[in-house]
């Protein structure tokens, strides 16, 4: 296992990710390693960023460096709950 928790980041270009890119960099134990971002815009500002930024969640699903992921998309881009969590 690696030394570092490896996370990715999904709704890589909203203001809650910049939060939580901001909040990551003070946890030792933590490094984010991917972003991912659906709007090519927001991506292309991304660009620069020294991890790995996607277009979608199947190029995410293809890497070994991510031990968990942060969505932070709107709740309407969410997958629907599951029978044992419907409400
Ligand atoms: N803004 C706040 O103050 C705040 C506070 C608490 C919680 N939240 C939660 O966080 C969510 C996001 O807020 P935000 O202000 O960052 O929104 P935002 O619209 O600024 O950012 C969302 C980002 O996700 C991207 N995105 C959308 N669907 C995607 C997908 N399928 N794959 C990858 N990227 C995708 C969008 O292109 C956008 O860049 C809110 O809907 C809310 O649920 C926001």
């Amino acid at each position: 296992m690696a030394d570092r928790l490896r996370v990715a980041l999904v709704g890589a270009g909203g203001r809650i990710a910049g939060d939580w890119r901001r909040a990551a960099q003070d946890i030792p134990h933590v490094a984010i390693t991917a972003l991912v971002e659906s709007d090519p815009a927001a991506r292309a500002r991304l660009a620069d960023e020294d991890v790995a930024v996607l277009a979608d969640l199947d190029e995410l699903l293809e890497r070994d460096d991510v031990d968990a992921a942060i969505v932070a998309t709107p709740p309407v881009t969410h997958a629907a709950r599951g029978p044992r969590g419907a409400s």
